[in-house]
């Protein structure tokens, strides 16, 4: 099992003498960096001026959902399952799948443009893209195809695949590239289709998922005291990735016709696709129960912040139980709880940047709000990440 842990206050070493945790907006107590081009002993430059240490704050999120929607009953009426299993189980009562022309980069140009608005940042000062997903429209990736479609001719864009772990994941990506004070604004996207991938004659994953994209823009601050993410841990354990794939099978394998040998007597065209989701439930079920107290423990231990200060849980929006297991351990009531499985399904990458930005919408989490988020999944991998907002 390899693990990665840090904190931010790690990741600018030069900075980090004592941290004390604050409720309300204040930053925690750092020493004072190094400035930029300081010299060392030996007369070389500490800090290259390109990597002045800088802040991060969060500027803005969006969401965007496809316009179709499947309620429990339109299932039951293509599986023996029912409202009532589906909605005891796992806390589903309807998901929505693209249909048309929506397609994931329709979904997450959506959700990127409401957080590039809200933010007042236009896409052509966007330095970077990171989207996380599992389900893009090419095998090459999406991020460049939602790159142009919002303008932001500026910017790197690619695809970090971490399955529901990956926007929490790559929240702490772009909070590092913004520390290291290279990058102005960094757009963070989740987005999945997953329906895409569904066997839609199996009842034990079809009810779980919905496509659905979310996004936040994180943008520099001249203060590298002033970071939004306080603490974060994450992981992965590849011998439990068996329980959980949508794994590529591929069709001229299984033909011998395609791949060429020193004997090919002809050309052929390599054909493959990915197959349906398979999870054996019970397992991932175990495991997220044992991971997600886990790593959010961890998190808050490096952040220096009590579960009491816990403003807003945002979970991965994987089943119900989960989320109020993770609650129930760490003392929240129901009102610092995040929850939007009822209407959205497993979002997969989408779920944690969703809940965010319909919390925000509806006025629940405010500037200054401690905000503790986790994702976990297919890898497998797990995440979790502490934010003041
Ligand atoms: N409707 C009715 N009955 C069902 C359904 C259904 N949709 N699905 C399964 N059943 C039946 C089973 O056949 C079984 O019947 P049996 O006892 O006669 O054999 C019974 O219900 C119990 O099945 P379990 O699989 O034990 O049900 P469980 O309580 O474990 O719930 C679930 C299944 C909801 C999938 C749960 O295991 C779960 O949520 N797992 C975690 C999923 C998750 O968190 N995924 C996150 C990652 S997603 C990503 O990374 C892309």
């Amino acid at each position: 099992m390899a693990a990665v842990a840090s904190t931010v206050a790690s990741c600018a070493r030069a900075a980090s003498s004592a941290r004390v945790p604050s409720r309300r907006g204040a930053p925690g107590r750092l020493s004072r960096a190094a400035p930029a081009g300081a010299k060392s002993a030996r007369g070389g430059s500490v800090v290259p001026s390109a990597f002045t240490p800088a802040g991060a704050k969060i500027a803005g999120v969006g969401m965007e959902l496809p316009a179709q929607s499947l309620t429990n009953d339109d299932l039951a009426s293509l599986v023996d399952t029912n409202d009532e299993w589906i909605r005891t189980r796992t806390g589903i009562g309807k998901r929505h799948v693209i249909s048309g022309d929506e397609s994931l980069t329709s979904l997450a140009s959506g959700a990127a443009k409401k957080a590039l608005a809200m933010a007042n940042v236009d896409a052509k000062d966007v330095d970077l893209i990171i989207l996380a997903t599992s389900s893009p429209d090419d095998a090459f990736g999406s991020a460049c195809t939602v790159q142009a479609e919002i303008g932001a001719t500026g910017a790197l864009a690619y695809d970090l695949t971490a399955a529901c772990s990956g926007f929490v994941v790559g929240m702490v990506n772009a909070v590092h590239f913004l520390r290291g004070g290279e990058y102005q604004h960094v757009l963070v996207i989740g987005a999945d289709a997953l329906s895409r991938y569904v066997d839609w004659r199996d009842r034990g994953t079809c009810i779980l998922f919905g496509d659905g994209a979310g996004a936040c823009v994180l943008s520099k601050t001249d203060d590298p005291n002033d970071c939004c993410l306080l603490g974060f841990d994450m992981h992965s354990d590849g011998t439990g990735n068996g329980n959980l794939t949508a794994a590529f099978v591929s069709e001229s394998n299984t033909e011998k016709t395609a791949k060429p040998t020193s004997e090919s007597q002809t050309a052929a065209s390599a054909v493959g696709a990915f197959a349906n989701v398979q999870m054996n439930g019970q397992e991932v079920f175990k495991f997220a129960v044992r991971a997600v107290p886990d790593t959010l423990t961890k998190s808050l231990a490096k952040a220096g912040v009590s579960a009491e200060e816990i403003d807003h849980l945002v979970l991965h929006q994987a089943n119900q139980r989960i989320i109020d297991g993770a609650a129930k351990k760490f003392g929240l009531g129901k009102e610092k709880v995040v929850s939007n499985i009822e209407k959205y399904g497993n979002t997969s990458a989408g779920s944690v940047p969703i809940a965010m930005a319909e919390a925000v919408a509806e006025g629940r989490i405010k500037p200054g709000d401690v905000v503790a988020t986790a994702g976990f999944g297919a890898g497998l991998t797990w995440a979790s990440a502490i934010f003041r907002w």
